[in-house]
């Protein structure tokens, strides 16, 4: 049969798929943000897809503090005019008047694209800058009431009350805490934000918020109240019932802003006039769960006129301000809601709730009964064998929840600072029959905007990226952590470092990552070291773990190439090269990186009896001299994107000798590692550490490996993200596959086929027998191993960025049908647009469908039996469809 081609260049696609107008206007990657604290922020725009090859050809942004201004024009704070660039992502302020704080402004831009056809100003976006150091009047307060600091107690509960004279045009809260808090005004919720003020450094960095609540105050009286639970400052954390990391007492910092229609404007903040009591939440531990007392609730005490004689004055405490910064990253949110899918009797007799999903948030309880009536909420990930309630993984969290009815009718209670990581809920002391209208899990994490999807003609494959995403999900709740449900749910840099990649794909993580980069930063040793967890609450000595601390360079990196942001590199450069320069100091003179405790390529395959040495260990140096490697090549590619000229050159010499001592001492002339495991050619394959002679040879011992382990991976944390990276980079994309379709243990979809619908922390945390793996360390939301996202995005449905033109302005489409596969789609909302790929196999005949988005161009590389076919394309949709036999 005559072969044929056929490429359609759909530049006519229905115009109601598209704006018409500039999109997506965004400030420090946020819509219309209430709180900036950057000096000069950016701003990002999309272009509408009005057709073919759309480029942007140049901008003109314009800054004003009125929104009738700006409109005309006048008034300006920042008049960019028309400047020649296709830059649409990340345009710095850059105007000569230094942007005030506490301040609105309003921005809006136009461009002009192809021949210099004008598109007109978009619509107004605005954002507002946060307080300096020195703007905080308000005062720290704590409550007076005595405390047992060896757990947790009652949440002090801080009113106040305030006089609003005149007509309001404006007002905010800004807002922080010792501790976590949750504010009222006038009997409302302020914000919809959890977990405020998120979990920083602390001591170093303490995150503020910016609430509008122009609309809940009133002329005349008005009072707000604030909650506080011990959170991650003083709550237990880590293990062996540890506590009060961070001080012993909680504590708010707020400060009202009030601006009258008339010009004047009035402050309110936390000081002495402020009182305390406690109420209803009696105890509340992020690990324990919550214990919340109907019948101590406090009617009306964030209303005005309340009456707190018998509320005892606040503590007023001099702290520093210096270290408060506004809010970076995502507030953690309520996401979605999920219906129990049954409820029934244990073997043991428990009543449990099935949710269906390993979820993390908590459950929301409706019920009615007599008043001192105590329900209890057990939460647990998995059922044992006998299909009891299984709770041995968590160790020592409790993930508890308490309510205790106060009679008045039907109660809704949720807890206020706590998560639990579970899929089942066993009830105890429910009033009368459970039904599943009694329960509602509520998910939560960071509020990041979904921008990519995965899916394909295989549904275990599916199942496997469903997995993936909620690990994510569970495991981005202000901070990237290892797990979301035992005494642990720590930021484990090398957890948050192999997943990156993939997060990066699933979802906008660029404001999540920056805000815990700065956290990198400030948690680093003087001498450079990067702390096993981010933010640092393990001992002194707990840092350096060679794929832990190279987070602190994997991710800018990462966070670059995703979005072009540059700004995150000079920001962190500092930071990567202080650990560089850490690992450079331990080799010394010969280069060899050989002290310091590594973790290695933790959880790797490995035998409990193994006789024959099968267990796949790589040696722990070699690992850390590839990764020593790997992040000096990082830090070189990110000194030549900011100019700095002489570091180039510096740590290209280090590099060479790092290589160098990585084979004299790991690779025999022949080319063989002193490891013979996956992990250790993987890396060295990888990381580019072989001379170019004795990679092929690698790539097939490599092979040869994992064909005799009879196609399966036998990778730890370490090997496992770029183990099909390097078969497909070395034309094994079927050795790829076939470990990616691998059913049984060690595999990923092995936990797929046992169930799970997150990502296991062990490749066999549930054993084929339906035994558990060791209980001290068998977390079933542990995100590491769901790296393999990456490669799916990549290769499976072929999007790939182009690292010298990075964040997708230049895309790389790359599709690699292979294993059983007839169909993969990819679906990625870039800083420019939604980039989509489509492919089938249908009756010998390969179809591809691309999106790709204004203002970039791409590369698609067309997978072909013959051999590859590049097509240099510009934005617009094109298909291409041809036999395939
Ligand atoms: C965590 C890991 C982490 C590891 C260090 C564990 O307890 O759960 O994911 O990276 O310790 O090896």
């Amino acid at each position: 049969m005559a072969r044929f081609l056929t490429i359609f260049l759909t530049g006519l696609l229905p115009v109601w798929l598209f704006s018409q107008s500039i999109s997506g206007l965004k400030c420090e990657y946020q819509e219309n943000p209430l709180c900036i604290g950057a000096e000069n922020p950016r701003f990002s725009w999309m272009l509408p897809a009005l057709g073919q090859n759309i480029v942007q050809s140049s901008f003109q942004i314009r800054i004003s503090t009125s929104e009738s201004d700006l409109k005309k024009g006048r008034n300006l704070i920042w008049d960019s005019g028309k400047i020649l660039s296709d830059q649409s992502v990340n345009v710095a302020y850059a105007g000569q008047t230094p942007l005030n704080s506490a301040t609105r402004y309003f921005w809006q831009v136009r461009v002009w694209i192809n021949e210099g056809k004008p598109i007109p100003w978009s619509e107004t976006a605005w954002f507002e800058t946060g307080l300096k150091p020195s703007d905080w009047t308000a005062m720290w307060i704590e409550s007076n009431l005595s405390e047992d600091l060896k757990k947790s107690s009652p949440s002090p509960m801080l009113r106040s009350e305030f006089a609003v004279n005149g007509k309001i045009r404006d007002a905010r809260l800004y807002i922080t805490a010792h501790g976590l808090y949750e504010a009222q005004i006038n009997g409302e919720r302020v914000g919809e934000d959890l977990l405020t003020p998120g979990w920083t450094s602390y001591n170093k960095r303490l995150q503020y918020q910016v609430y509008d609540i122009t609309d809940q105050l009133r002329q005349g009286n008005n009072a707000i109240g604030v909650v506080l639970g011990d959170g991650w400052y003083r709550g237990f954390l880590v293990w062996q019932n540890h506590r009060n990391t961070y001080g012993e007492k909680l504590g708010a910092l707020a400060q009202i802003e009030v601006r009258y229609t008339n010009g004047k404007t009035a402050r309110f903040t936390t000081g002495q006039n402020w009182k305390s009591a406690t109420g209803p939440v009696i105890a509340s531990d992020i690990y324990n769960g919550e214990t919340y007392d109907a019948r101590e609730e406090k009617m009306g005490w964030t209303l005005p006129g309340y009456d707190d004689s018998d509320w005892t004055p606040v503590k007023v405490v001099d702290y520093p301000k210096e270290h408060l910064i506004a809010q970076v990253g995502p507030p953690v949110r309520k996401i979605q809601e999920i219906s129990p899918v049954s409820i029934f009797q244990t073997p043991k007799g428990e009543t449990v709730v099935d949710f269906g999903q390993n979820m993390v948030g908590w459950v929301k309880l409706t019920a009615s009964g007599k008043t001192g009536t105590r329900i209890t909420l057990y939460h647990a990930e998995v059922l044992d064998k006998a299909g009891n309630f299984y709770t041995e993984n968590l160790r020592a969290a409790k993930q508890k929840n308490e309510y205790i009815l106060n009679g008045s009718g039907t109660e809704t209670f949720e807890p206020h600072f706590t998560f639990q990581g579970f899929r089942y809920v066993k009830v105890e002391g429910f009033p009368g029959t459970i039904t599943k209208d009694n329960l509602t899990g509520v998910v939560i994490h960071s509020a990041m905007a979904p921008t990519g999807n995965f899916s394909c003609s295989d549904s275990l494959l599916n199942q496997l990226q469903h997995n993936i995403q909620w690990g994510q999900k569970g495991n981005f709740v202000d901070v990237p952590t290892d797990c979301p449900q035992r005494d642990e749910r720590l930021g484990w840099t090398g957890d948050a470092q192999v997943f990156a990649r993939t997060a990066a794909f699933n979802m906008d993580v660029a404001a999540f990552y920056t805000k815990w980069l700065g956290d990198v930063a400030a948690d680093q040793t003087p001498e450079g070291a990067v702390p096993y967890v981010i933010p640092q609450v393990l001992r002194a000595k707990d840092v350096g773990s060679a794929g832990w601390a190279d987070a602190a360079v994997i991710i800018p990196w990462t966070v670059y190439l995703t979005y072009g942001d540059t700004r995150i590199l000079e920001n962190q450069y500092p930071s990567m090269k202080a650990w560089v320069d850490y690992m450079a100091d331990g080799a010394g003179e010969n280069y060899l990186w050989d002290t310091v405790f590594t973790f290695g390529d933790w959880l790797f395959y490995s035998l409990q009896d193994d006789t024959d040495g099968t267990s796949a260990i790589t040696d722990k140096i070699l690992i850390k001299q590839a990764f020593f490697a790997y992040s000096t090549e990082l830090l070189i590619k990110t000194a030549a994107v900011i100019g700095k000229k002489d570091d180039v050159e510096k740590y290209s010499r280090l590099l060479g000798r790092v290589k160098e001592t990585f084979q004299r001492e790991f690779v025999t002339p022949s080319g063989r590692l002193v490891s013979n495991s996956q992990t250790a050619y993987v890396l060295a394959l990888n990381f580019d550490l072989l001379p170019e002679s004795q990679r092929p040879a690698a790539a097939k011992r490599l092979v040869e490996n994992i064909r005799s382990y009879k196609n399966h991976l036998t990778t730890g944390f370490l090997g496992t993200p770029y183990l099909c990276h390097v078969l497909s980079r070395f034309g094994y994309e079927d050795v790829a596959y076939d470990l990616l379709f691998q059913e049984t243990y060690p595999s990923w979809l092995y936990p797929v086929k046992m169930g799970a619908t997150t990502i296991w922390e062990r490749w066999d945390g549930i054993r084929p027998d339906g035994s558990f793996q060791n209980v001290g360390m068998n977390s079933f939301n542990h995100y590491a191993y769901g790296a393999i996202g990456d490669w799916m995005y990549q290769h499976i449905a072929g999007i790939q960025l182009d690292p010298s033109v990075p964040g997708y302005k230049k895309a790389i489409i790359r599709p690699r049908p292979g294993g059983k596969l007839t169909h993969a789609s990819g679906k990625l909302l870039t800083m420019y647009g939604e980039l989509t790929t489509d492919w089938k196999i249908e009756a010998n005949v390969f179809s591809l469908s691309v999106v790709i988005p204004p203002n970039t161009t791409a590369s698609i590389v067309l997978p072909k039996l013959s051999g590859d076919e590049i097509h240099q394309v510009g934005a617009g949709s094109y298909n291409f469809s041809y036999e395939w036999k």
